[in-house]
Parts: structure tokens; C-alpha cells; sequence
């Protein structure tokens, strides 16, 4: 059988959310059961310091992020699952890819463009605040990229300029010294929901319109009461299609569920009894892998172990592949 090698990365800033479980976690862990792919997931804790200077949150975060994908039932025997850092040879590669990518293409990066245009805006020097590791982010993710030899890159949208720049960089590496990386495509799941946060606006961090998804349930309840929703009385027809509390039920229901819902939307179903109904599904969805989630929280050194076993999946791939570029591009023994 031929299989298909898929590898996504997670940067590691933030507590993962609803949003976060909808729209990535749980298709790459249903992904990563089908026999014809090769998953490799990974942390990626050097991403995060690109965004994040607070040692203590980037920390929190990575053992968060570990434990979500553990608790959530990734098979760890099947998808490689490992952190960033963990992986010296992707910081070997970074530098490698570094002098071999056009910084004229790097100057067309969105999250670098975004900021100098923010600062010009503002009046200061466009580069006001900007770091090389935010200006060489895209090479960073190159490298995770073609070290491990993915085909396909499930990403956000906003990730796509990112991955394409991977696969110029690669042509261009092919090309100058010797065809080690295979071209990557980006992914984007049409088919999965975006979910909508408390306010209605796409649900992100950024935002601050988030639900936590392995909130303790007393406090999933009142998040939930906390989605806007208009002002029309029970009994007065409502409409599912403008609502967040059907979007968010639509992505945990099952067709049928979901249908009986539109129904009872357009019955006029009451704000408060529709969104009880919404906590009752997220809670029993999420409740058993939420304890084991606290319970993984609480015993940081399995974590540790399962990357650690990751790691050295993940290097036996590594280690050959940077070998090569190294002789490939002159650097090796004497002899
Ligand atoms: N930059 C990606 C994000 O913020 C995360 C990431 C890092 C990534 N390396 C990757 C995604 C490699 C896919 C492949 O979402």
C-alpha cells in the first residue's frame, strides 16, 4: 500500500479551545487512524517563541497542548509525536535552508508584512519591534516540513503562503545541490467547521473569545450561557443559520441531531433551553477525555516519556536526511 506522509505542527502559546478540537485536533486524530497515511505531529515549542517571551506560558502551553492530543485518544504507537526542540537537526537544517532562501521571499511573509505595515502605520521604523525569528519563521517551518518528507500539510488558511514558500525552498535546494526534499502541498479541510467564539466573530485566542475545552463543567455551563445570542423570546422562530449556539451544536450533533435542532430553532426553542442542551452534548463529549486530561496534567513525567519515544521515531528519520544535506552542501569529514 502506498501511504501518504501528513505533518502538522502546533505552536505552543495558549490553551487549545473548542475551535482548536473542531476545526484541527480531532480531524488530524481521525486522520491519523486511516491505514493509508503517516502522521507526524509535533509541538512546535520554537514557533512559540517567536510570539510568546514568557518561559512560564510557553511551558504551561506545551505540557496543555501534549496532554489535550493524549487525553483526546492519539495513538502515539501509530502517529509520530514529538516536540520541536526535541529535534536538533530541525534547528541544523533551519540555518542550512537560511542561506539557501531568498530573503526577498521572506519579505513577502504576511505575519512579517502585517508588522511592518502596523508600524508604518503607527509612524515608526518599519522593522520597529520585529524579531529574525519573526522574519525567519517561514524558514523554521520549511525545515520542519521537508526534514521528515511530508506530502501534505493540513493547515489554516493563513498557513498556506507558508507552505508554499516550504515547497519554493525545496526547488530551490533540489535544484543547486541534490534532490533530497519532497515538494509538500498544503491541505486546507474544506469540510470542517470554523466555530464561532462567544461573540459570534471566528473563535480565537486573539480575539479573547474562546472556550476553553477542557473547562471543568460548572464552568463550560456558564461559559456557554455567556454566547450572544439576540433578544427574540421563546416561542418566537429563530434563525439557525445566524446562530452561534446551532453552529457550535452542529459540530459535536450528529446529522440527526443537528436537523431536530434546526426544527426546534425554527419552533422558537428558548435561548436558555438551547443552550442547556448545547452544554449537556459538549460536556458528555469531552467529559471522559477531560479527566484524562487532568489526570495526564498530574503526571508530567508519562508526557515526557511519550515524546521522548517520539523523538527517537522522529530522529531515525532526521538524522539520515541532514546527513545528506550536510554532504550536500560540502559540509563532512576530511578526507
Ligand atoms: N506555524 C504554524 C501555525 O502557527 C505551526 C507550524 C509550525 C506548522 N511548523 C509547522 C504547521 C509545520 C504545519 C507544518 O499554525
Amino acid at each position: 500500500m502506498t501511504t501518504q506522509r501528513v505533518l502538522t505542527g502546533i505552536t505552543t502559546t495558549g490553551t487549545p479551545h473548542l475551535g482548536n478540537f473542531v476545526g484541527a485536533i480531532r480531524p488530524a486524530i481521525a486522520a491519523s487512524q486511516d491505514p493509508a497515511t503517516e502522521s507526524f505531529l509535533f509541538l512546535a515549542d520554537y514557533h512559540a517563541l517567536i510570539k510568546c517571551q514568557d518561559p512560564a506560558q510557553v511551558r504551561q502551553s506545551s505540557k496543555e497542548i501534549a496532554a489535550t492530543w493524549l487525553a483526546l485518544g492519539l495513538d502515539t504507537e501509530r502517529a509520530v509525536f514529538y516536540r520541536q526542540s526535541d529535534i536538533p537537526e530541525i534547528t541544523e537544517l533551519t540555518w542550512i535552508l537560511c542561506c539557501n532562501a531568498a530573503k526577498g521571499l521572506m519579505n513577502r511573509a504576511h505575519a512579517y508584512k502585517a508588522a511592518t505595515q502596523a508600524n508604518e502605520e503607527a509612524g515608526e521604523d518599519p522593522d520597529f519591534g520585529v524579531t529574525m525569528g519573526l522574519f525567519s519563521y517561514p524558514v523554521l517551518m520549511a525545515a520542519d516540513i521537508l526534514m521528515f518528507g511530508a506530502q501534505r500539510v493540513p493547515v489554516g488558511r493563513d498557513q498556506i503562503q507558508h507552505v508554499e514558500m516550504a515547497r519554493d525552498i525545496a526547488q530551490r535546494f533540489n535544484h543547486h545541490f541534490a534532490p533530497l526534499f519532497t515538494l509538500p502541498e498544503a491541505v486546507v479541510e474544506d469540510h470542517v467547521a470554523v466555530l464561532q467564539g462567544l461573540d459570534g466573530r471566528k473563535m480565537s485566542k486573539s480575539y479573547h473569545n474562546t472556550i476553553p475545552l477542557f473547562l471543568p463543567e460548572k464552568q463550560l455551563r456558564k461559559a456557554i450561557n455567556k454566547i450572544k445570542t439576540n433578544l427574540l423570546e421563546p416561542g418566537e422562530p429563530k434563525d439557525p443559520d445566524d446562530s452561534t449556539v446551532f453552529q457550535i451544536w452542529s459540530a459535536f450533533a450528529s446529522p440527526e441531531e443537528t436537523a431536530r435542532m434546526r426544527a426546534d430553532f425554527e419552533e422558537g426553542i428558548a435561548w436558555g433551553e438551547a443552550k442547556r442542551q448545547l452544554f449537556e452534548l459538549v460536556n458528555a463529549t469531552l467529559a471522559p477525555a477531560r479527566e484524562r486530561y487532568y489526570a495526564l496534567l498530574d503526571d508530567p513525567g508519562h508526557i515526557e516519556s511519550v515524546l521522548q519515544r517520539g523523538a527517537e521515531r522522529a530522529r531515525a528519520f532526521s538524522t539520515p536526511l541532514l546527513a545528506q544535506v550536510r554532504e550536500a552542501v560540502g559540509i563532512s569529514a576530511m578526507r
